[in-house]
């Protein structure tokens, strides 16, 4: 549904983002499609809304720098970047906060695993639109948002666009007319050795050069393609063996069950109910394919952890956000070295 912004709509708008729900959120750039960025399964909703054949990375968006500093670690050059040009047209990606580091970060980064699909790095941005920053006040979370329409179409700049792309499965689209610049942000990786553009953007590689004080190179390769995000975009992938569509244990193996694993036995003798303490995880006993989303990349996280020699895992359905799904353990099981 369609509703022109005003107190009552942005308080609306936050308590969808609260509940879990998705928001059609304006900015400068272009319509994002918004949940709260700490809640997997919100996360897992972008992508089934937009029909995404594989989780691809989002941009994190946060009010302030000193809210960056909640989720990333927040280096000289992203600082200065940061002072210039936020708020504006301009992501950072920059590595997840560890835990311990920073002051109030016992925790690590809090953000979804999901939000930047396993990666040890996070985009963040600060968008200068009043609606986008009031929501994110309003709502106090850090908010995931790619482009609000289909994934292989175009982005939308106006609040109809968004709309006629996504139609019910966004919850509330904020109209406030139509984009300033309409075309994404610039992403600028400054979590590796040289400062690289990612994606070309209103921000150019001249005036990052001339704050930062150093070299901006433009990447090789076209990292905003969803079917080439190895190019650039390293792809998380387990230590630990995995083999899929397991209806059984080897001997050794640690479980990534999906559904019931009441009946799975192992190989010589064995219930999987019976495994040693953190090696049988389930992505959802209910089947849900959106809560599965969202504990994919963390539990297959702790599985490579769990001192087992290989991760079986049941069948996921191929149907909705399930392709998604699919598509990232079929990557998890090539990346054997
Ligand atoms: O202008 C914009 O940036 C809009 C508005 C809504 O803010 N958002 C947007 O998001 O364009 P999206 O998801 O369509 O684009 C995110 C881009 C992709 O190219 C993705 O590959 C890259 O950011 N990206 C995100 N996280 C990354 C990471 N950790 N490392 C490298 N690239 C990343
Ligand atoms: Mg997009």
């Amino acid at each position: 549904m369609i509703k022109s912004v005003n107190s009552q709509t942005i308080s609306e708008a936050a308590e969808i983002l609260k509940c879990g729900g998705l928001v059609g959120m304006p900015t400068e750039t272009v319509y994002g499609l918004a949940a709260n960025a700490l809640d997997g399964q919100a996360v897992a909703k972008i992508f089934a809304a937009k029909g995404r054949p594989s989780f691809n990375p989002l941009i994190i968006h946060v009010p302030d720098l000193a809210a960056a500093e909640n989720y990333v670690e927040v280096n000289d050059l992203a600082r200065a970047a940061a002072h210039v040009f936020w708020p504006g047209p301009l992501t950072l990606i920059l590595p997840r906060l560890r835990q311990g580091f920073g002051g109030q970060a016992q925790a690590g980064c809090t953000i979804s695993e999901l939000a930047s699909a396993g990666l040890d790095t996070l985009a963040v941005r600060v968008p200068a639109h009043p609606v986008a920053l009031d929501l994110l006040k309003a709502c106090g979370l850090p908010l995931a948002a790619p482009s609000a329409n289909k994934s292989g179409t175009l982005s939308p700049t106006s609040p109809a666009h968004v709309h006629e792309s996504l139609g019910a499965a966004v919850d509330l689209i904020l109209a406030a007319g139509a984009c300033r610049v309409g075309l994404e942000s610039t992403v600028l990786d400054l979590s590796g050795a040289q400062p690289e553009i990612l994606r070309p953007g209103a921000v150019n590689a001249e005036e990052l050069a001339e704050v930062l004080g150093v070299d901006v190179v433009y990447a090789q390769g076209d990292t905003d393609k969803p079917k080439s995000p190895g190019l650039l975009l390293k792809h998380y992938a387990p230590r630990l063996p995995v083999r899929l569509n397991a209806v059984d244990l080897e001997a050794g193996e640690a479980l990534l069950a999906f559904g019931s694993d009441k009946f799975m036995g192992v190989k010589g003798g064995g219930a999987a109910k019976d495994l040693p303490e953190g090696w049988r995880m389930n992505l959802s006993e209910n089947q849900d394919l959106d809560e599965a989303a969202a504990n994919l990349f963390a539990m297959l996280k702790a599985l490579d952890q769990s001192g087992a020699r290989g991760i079986a895992v049941m069948a996921v359905p191929d149907a909705g956000i399930g392709r998604a799904i699919n598509d990232r353990l079929k990557r998890a099981a090539a990346a054997q070295k």
